[in-house]
């Protein structure tokens, strides 16, 4: 879409311009800066292009974090993020803005996941309600590694064989809750060696994109994940086959990160991995998440 004149003589939100990436997902969005006030105008079509690409980015942007959360915020509530620990004289905000680095100062982590590589999964999809979306801010940045890829899961569940399409649309998948997205314990787990026994949320594996009304492949993550009802083998060669599926490049986009680039993806469609980098470099993300409500299934086996 590219900018046009208006009949008004030009609203701001004319000058927002969405450009797709022409990979299986994702555009740059032009035109705004996320410092300032947006009018209502640009924050749809922000809204409509994040429907239509599931992954946006906002280049060259300078934000506080009270700037992110505003902006956030436009899309729905924001969740409380999984390491949230309330602490007294805590810095606002502090509930909803995770700090996703592998900066150490004096001992002790300023964020999550480090600089290993973290494996495709979608955002806290061991809860009952995931979030909607996450929204990842740059700002520091490894002059190499450290890439997100990002997976567009409408596109894999379409391009399913009819008969798996069917055998999968009536199953469920339980989510992981003891490990994170690097696969470190989380606090308060003990490691579980039968997916069988895994702690965490059940999702349908065909999930109904609630504004869209679309089928889409809901995996969450492969550690850990159990379909709910099949032998632990059936279970294990079935999901081994829709990961190897749901990850193949035609169904993939990769964000280089830039300093101030602010990439944004709808986490009920789409899953996404991160590179690993040198530790020796910095990296400093922020990130906030919007809350989701639980994924419903499809009402009837699917048919094509
Ligand atoms: C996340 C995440 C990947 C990255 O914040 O949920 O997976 O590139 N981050 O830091
Ligand atoms: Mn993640």
């Amino acid at each position: 879409m590219k900018p046009t004149a208006t009949m008004d003589g030009g609203s701001p939100a004319s000058e927002v311009w969405i450009q797709p990436t022409g990979a299986a997902l994702a555009a740059d969005v032009h035109g705004v800066d996320l410092s300032l006030p947006l009018d209502p105008e640009a924050v749809d079509a922000i809204g409509q292009a994040w429907t239509e690409h599931l992954v946006l980015r906002l280049s060259a942007q300078r934000l506080s974090d009270a700037d992110l959360v505003r902006f956030s915020q436009m899309f729905g509530e924001l969740d409380v993020h999984p390491q949230y620990r309330p602490s007294p004289g805590e810095l606002p905000y502090a509930r909803w803005v995770i700090s996703i680095s592998n900066i150490v100062v004096e001992g002790r982590k300023l964020g999550s996941l480090g600089y290993g590589e973290a494996a495709w999964h979608a955002d806290m999809t061991y809860n009952p309600a995931p979030p909607r979306a996450s929204l990842l801010y740059a700002i520091e940045c490894p002059p190499e590694g450290g890439s997100t890829w990002f997976a567009n899961m409408y596109a894999a569940f379409e391009d399913l064989p009819t008969e798996v399409k069917a055998q999968i649309s009536t199953l469920s998948c339980v989510h992981d809750a003891s490990r994170d997205s690097s696969g470190r314990l989380r606090s308060g787990y003990a490691p579980v060696d039968d997916p069988r026994a895994t702690p965490g949320a059940r999702h349908p594996l065909v999930s109904v994109h609630p504004v869209t009304g679309r089928p889409c492949l809901f995996l969450g993550r492969r550690a850990g994940a159990y379909v709910v009802g099949l032998t632990l083998s059936d279970s294990e060669a079935l999901l081994d086959r829709l990961w190897a599926h749901a990850t193949q490049d035609r169904f993939v986009w990769k964000q280089h990160w830039r300093v101030g680039d602010l990439v944004m993806w709808d986490n009920r469609c789409v899953l996404h991995r991160r590179d690993a980098f040198d530790n020796r470099q910095r990296r400093l993300m922020h990130r906030t998440q919007i809350v989701g409500e639980p994924m419903l299934g499809l009402e009837r086996p699917a048919r094509s």
